[in-house]
């Protein structure tokens, strides 16, 4: 497992020419390692979230994730990589809210035909690991903050991805709940690897690598 981040630059075009994000950022990680982000907002943080995760294209730099060239993958190969690779966790939870926890979970494997008692047991698993094995058939809307956040973690984890992207994990949370959730995510970030960007430095500062974004350059802190 490894993640290369080397000489990314991000540049938006607006009408006086163009505004620089990123600046030649690089970073490598290794599994079971775990890094954090800081930085105003308006900084950056999730532009370069998104562009490790493909959701968005850099005008220069490479990421290697695996030893795989991600920034090269062609449109048709992305959604695979992506949702086999990578698992992302937003501020926002997205869960559907008609869904249960458990249905939440289950919907990554949709996109790949039927579910298998095998990725059924593991929706469970995973539920349970997150502790909310007593709120499988929950909806959204019966969940506090931090289940709602649980669920989303969970639902992150079903492929088993090298790479975990949460951007502002514990942005809604009281801080009792971010606490379990910052916890989560550096227990899990053992086995995998974490990258994430918070504006809490209690979390920040528990990681193995810390940055923070200096006008679109990322300096260690
Ligand atoms: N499509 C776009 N076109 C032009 N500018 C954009 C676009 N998307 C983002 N930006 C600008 O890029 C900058 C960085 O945004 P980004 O969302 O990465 O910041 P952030 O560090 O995540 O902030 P926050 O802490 O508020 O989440 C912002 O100033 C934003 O206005
Ligand atoms: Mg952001």
């Amino acid at each position: 497992m490894s993640l290369i981040v080397s000489h990314i630059s991000k540049e938006y075009p607006v009408r006086s020419g163009s505004l620089r994000i990123l600046c030649d950022c690089s970073f490598e990680l290794e599994a079971g390692q775990s890094l954090s982000v800081v930085g105003p907002s308006g900084s950056g943080k999730s532009t370069l979230l998104s562009i490790i995760g493909t959701l968005e294209p850099a005008n220069s730099g490479l990421v290697f994730l695996d030893d795989i060239q991600v920034l090269s993958l062609s449109e048709r190969d992305l959604p695979k990589f992506r949702r086999h690779k990578i698992g992302f966790i937003f501020q926002e939870h997205y869960l559907l809210p008609q869904c249960t926890s458990l249905e939440n979970v289950l919907i990554p494997f949709l996109a790949e035909g039927r579910i298998s008692k095998e990725r059924y047991n593991r929706a469970i698993f995973l539920l349970e690991r997150v502790g909310l094995s007593d709120r499988l058939e929950h909806r959204p809307a019966e969940l506090s903050g931090g289940e709602r956040q649980r669920v989303a973690i969970a639902r992150a984890l079903v492929y088993e991805p090298s790479l975990i992207l949460a951007d502002e994990p514990t942005g809604n949370l009281d801080r009792n709940n971010a606490t379990i959730i910052g916890d989560l995510l550096l227990e899990l970030s053992k086995t995998t690897m974490l990258v994430m960007a918070t504006h809490d430095p209690l979390l920040a500062a528990r990681t193995t690598k810390q940055f923070q974004i200096n006008s679109g350059s990322l300096v260690k802190t």
